[in-house]
């Protein structure tokens, strides 16, 4: 199969997949899903001085009760997310796993969905990747992290080569003797790793841009050459250019024109890639 970029809404599209037919899932779903986190709750009361005429000419009036609570808006959030999730893990290949993305205050709302949907034996992993970037407030420490679940279809069998993690410095390089230091750890769940450089040959402009050694990472470990990796919430496709560097094939899909802008010129090089509901060559 040729890889396939998609442009539109990534639910229906996950659910015209067929069943366990992707190797690898990871996916940076961004918090913001628009209106649903804005949404103002209304109530229609009867009152005579109504601004509206109902059933047997009642008058009504619309009360505002004000914008969603933090509860509300992770509600609200997971109703998103969950018939996504679903798809996800119906669409994983038996050995298959899932890296889902985010940060420390949607992080533990997410567990526990997944955990439903996956069973709390898949649970394999929370991966802090760590950055230094940015204000520090003196409120509280900084968050500088982001959080990373991995979640394995089966437990008991599920690709992770080890061999292939790229190996980073010991702390102390002195205690281990020169062969070790030199050959490197392997790392650990906590993996600190620079935000995209600005004016790095990597940064493509889209805002959420993830790193590319972040993606590497996951990519190298958890699936094999020529398995199919898919990315159902693209942005800049950092997904795509990683499986591109380390010969997987794979699927991308987001419904933001920006996005599909900016992969257009990421992959401007690659003919080999199928383009559905946009086509690159056409001035958008
Ligand atoms: C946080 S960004 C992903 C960034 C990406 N990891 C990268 O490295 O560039 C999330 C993306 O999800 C897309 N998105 C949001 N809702 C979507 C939906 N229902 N279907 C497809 N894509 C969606 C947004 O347009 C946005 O590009």
């Amino acid at each position: 199969m040729q890889n396939k970029i998609y442009f539109g809404d990534n639910l229906p599209i996950l659910r015209s997949m067929p069943d366990e037919s992707v190797d690898l899932i990871y996916i940076d779903p961004p918090f913001n899903t628009g209106k649903r986190q804005t949404r103002v709750q209304i109530r229609t009361v009867q009152s005579e001085a109504g601004d509206r005429t109902g059933f047997s000419g009642r008058r009504y009036q619309t009360v505002r009760l004000g914008k969603k609570g933090y509860a509300d808006l992770f509600d609200d959030y997971l109703q998103f997310l969950e018939p996504r999730l679903v798809e996800a893990h119906r669409v994983l290949s038996p050995r298959g796993s899932l890296y889902l993305h985010l940060d420390f205050r949607e992080v533990h709302y997410c567990k526990v969905l997944l955990d439903q949907i996956f069973g709390r034996a898949s649970f394999l992993n929370e991966i802090i990747w760590a950055y230094d970037y940015g204000g520090r407030t003196k409120k509280k420490w900084p968050p500088k992290h982001d959080n990373i679940l991995l979640y394995a279809k089966n437990p008991d069998d599920y690709t992770f080569n080890v061999k292939e993690i790229d190996r980073i410095p010991y702390m102390a390089p002195g205690l281990v003797g020169p062969e070790k230091a030199a050959r490197g750890k392997l790392p650990t769940d906590t993996w600190w790793h620079t935000i995209v450089p600005t004016n790095s040959k990597e940064k493509t402009g889209y805002p959420t841009q993830k790193p590319l050694g972040i993606l590497n990472r996951i990519i190298s470990a958890s699936s094999n050459p020529g398995d199919l990796v898919m990315d159902f919430f693209a942005g800049s496709g950092t997904t795509g250019a990683s499986c591109l560097e380390l010969g997987r094939r794979f699927i991308l899909i987001d419904d933001n024109l920006q996005a599909l802008q900016v992969m257009a010129k990421r992959f401007a090089a690659n003919p080999e890639i199928e383009w559905i509901g946009f086509n690159p060559a056409e001035p958008q």
